[in-house]
């Protein structure tokens, strides 16, 4: 293969711990750590191909050309690459995702993991894993952790120019074969944005600065949960994670209410099935759809349980998967 195109795969991650609140809007530097499993089943397949004959970046998604502030996104991304290698040419960029579009899935952390890791191929750049990891922080704050499989931690770091504000590896997929289910309530677009929520959280909610003061200690209490598999323990924090992150979005002003009647029933369902012996957590991000977590001995039980909701559309199933990788193009 020559090397100006590349071919890569990333998967989604959800986190258990969130980040939420930038420390630094241009860098995109996040004003906490996380801590997420990344996942089978959700996945971006991103071909970049720097081409000396085009005058412009050209993007399509799922075969489509795409030209409006996506594209503008991505241009700005791979300007960050064509400095960094010494290469001017403009790129042809094709990315395709395995799970149904418009379902209110589109993930920018499949997509930025998968776009970092083809353009520096494709444009000869060298990077490490750490390196890579920043360079995707970049384009999306959670697309740093999906350079990564299994479970991954995000790093706040301390350093003005982001260069510690990495993810990396805590343990690989097969060290706790939990069952996520993604529950998805609604296929519109999302209410808004992540970058313009979170700009929001920050300048008008009271509880901000507590969300950030609490980072830490829910981050070693997830590490320990990790490392011993206690399901009680990462069932408690990952909630209180959610549900803390969800409270200071609600609290901004304008308020940002990403769930709907059927999340909140899902809210209920799932603590209920827990208090009845289940294990079972979930965790929402930003937008309305569910993610359920469980073991595989209870797997049946809870997707019954899930799908019995009114309102619930679909329900995707995935486990603990691999980080982002270079692939063999079609
Ligand atoms: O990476 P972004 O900018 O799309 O932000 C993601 C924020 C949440 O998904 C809500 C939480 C997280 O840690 O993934």
């Amino acid at each position: 293969m020559p090397d100006h195109i590349a071919t890569a795969e990333a998967n989604a991650n959800f986190a258990l711990v969130k980040y939420w609140g930038k420390r630094d809007d241009q860098r995109n530097l996040p004003a906490v750590g996380s801590i997420s499993l990344t996942v089978t089943g959700l996945c971006t397949r991103t071909t970049v191909c720097f081409r000396e004959d085009l005058d412009t970046d050209i993007l399509q998604m799922e075969g489509v050309a795409v030209r409006d502030h996506r594209l503008y996104r991505v241009t700005r991304f791979l300007d960050m690459i064509r400095e960094r290698s010494g290469r001017s040419a403009a790129a042809k960029i094709d990315t395709s995702n395995n799970f149904p579009t418009g379902a209110g899935l589109a993930s920018s952390a499949s997509g930025f993991a998968a776009l970092a890791l083809a353009s520096c191929h494709a444009s000869g750049l060298s990077l490490t894993e750490s390196q890579l990891s920043e360079l995707a922080r970049r384009g999306s704050g959670s697309a740093a952790r999906s350079m990564f499989g299994g479970y991954v931690e995000m790093h706040r770091g301390n350093a003005p120019d982001g260069s510690d504000a990495v993810a990396e590896q805590l343990f690989g997929p097969d060290h706790w074969p939990l069952v996520v289910m993604v529950v998805v309530t609604d296929t519109g677009p999302k209410s808004m944005g992540s970058t313009r929520a979170m700009e929001l959280s920050r300048d008008t909610s009271p509880f901000y600065r507590s969300w950030v003061a609490g980072q830490s200690q829910d981050l070693v209490s997830a590490r320990q949960a990790i490392r011993d598999r206690d399901f009680e323990l990462l069932a408690d924090i990952s909630e209180h994670s959610c549900l803390k992150m969800h409270g200071v979005m609600m609290a901004s002003r304008p308020p940002v209410l990403y769930w709907n009647a059927v999340t909140n029933t899902l809210v209920h369902c799932i603590r209920e099935l827990r208090t009845s012996g289940v294990p079972v957590f979930f965790t929402i991000d930003a937008g309305p759809q569910v993610k359920v977590v469980t073991v595989p001995a209870y797997r049946d039980r809870v997707h019954a349980a899930v799908r019995s909701i009114p309102g619930v559309r679909q329900v995707l199933e995935t486990k603990p998967g691999p980080g982002a990788r270079i692939v063999e193009a079609e």
